[in-house]
């Protein structure tokens, strides 16, 4: 990997990716987000990983898609490269995703953020999608998922005239979840994702699904899913654990079963 960093135990449970392009503020080119996709598909499919945290430095959690990269292409060299079959499969992710963002998440790094399912920031963070000052617009999710999160007014604000949002603005709109002092974010973060790892992750899992599934469905289809999946989390054996546990007043030892 050359322009990410993995740490599958970072601590247990819970793996690191760190975007690698400091100079670049994070720039994401195609290979930055090929690393990234290959990397989430590896911890994915790796058992001792429950939860992974995605994050950048201090100054840029990411600036961007790499302007330098497509400046040059025509329409048709962009959809022959089709980087979003990249950003898709990012998506399909089955395990907790958290992003720890300080400094910049412009763009393409905006939509890496809110591409994960939970962000926590630093006071230092700033969330735009400046995309319309470049003469184009946002396109890995920064029309819809930003919509969908802050409502239409905000979104439309920001995508029109391409002006950023604090930290407090992002927590106050529901971007995001919580933020923190700059030196605090990625604990914060580890934090928010040991909670998490400490759960039954067969449960984390399938409740990751659901909920995604709310923003893809109609009601009823949507309680109709949930309810299959609720069923389903009674073959395992972490349901046994977690409810006798429970009766019998202790702490529950999940296992991924
Ligand atoms: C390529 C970038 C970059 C980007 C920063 N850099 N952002 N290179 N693509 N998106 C590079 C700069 O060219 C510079 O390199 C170095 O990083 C430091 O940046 P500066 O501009 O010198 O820093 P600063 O003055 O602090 O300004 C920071 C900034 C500004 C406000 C974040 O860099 C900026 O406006 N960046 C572009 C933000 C943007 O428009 N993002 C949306 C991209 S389009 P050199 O070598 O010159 O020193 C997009 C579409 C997504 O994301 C579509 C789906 C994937």
């Amino acid at each position: 990997m050359e322009f990410i960093k993995v740490t599958e135990q970072h601590r247990p449970h819970i793996a690191l990716i760190e975007l690698n392009r400091p100079k670049e503020l994070n720039a994401l080119n195609l290979q930055l987000m090929t690393e990234v996709k290959e990397a989430l598909e590896a911890l994915d499919k790796n058992d001792d990983v429950r939860v992974i945290v995605l994050t950048g430095n201090e100054r840029a959690f990411a600036a961007g898609a790499d302007i330098k990269q497509m400046a040059g292409k025509s329409a048709i060299d962009m959809a022959k490269i089709d980087q979003f079959a990249t950003w898709d499969k990012i998506k399909k992710t089955k395990k907790p995703l958290i992003a720890a963002v300080s400094g910049f998440a412009l763009g393409g790094g905006c939509e890496l953020a809110m591409t994960c399912d939970m962000i926590v920031a630093s006071e230092t963070a700033q969330f735009g999608q400046p995309e319309i000052k470049i003469g184009v617009m946002p396109g890995a999710g920064g029309t819809q998922r930003l919509t969908r999160a802050i409502g239409k007014a905000r979104a439309m604000e920001m995508v029109l005239t391409g002006k950023f949002i604090s930290a407090e603005e992002a927590l106050h709109y529901g971007l995001i979840n919580k933020v923190v002092p700059v030196e605090m974010y990625l604990e914060a973060a580890l934090a928010l994702a040991k909670d998490i790892a400490q759960m039954s992750p067969i449960a984390t899992q399938m409740a990751k699904e659901s909920v995604n599934r709310a923003f893809e469905t109609h009601l009823d289809e949507g309680l109709h899913f949930e309810r299959k999946n609720f069923y389903m989390l009674f073959a395992s054996e972490d349901q046994k654990e977690g409810m006798n546990a429970f009766v019998e007043k202790r702490k529950p030892e999940f296992k991924g079963r």
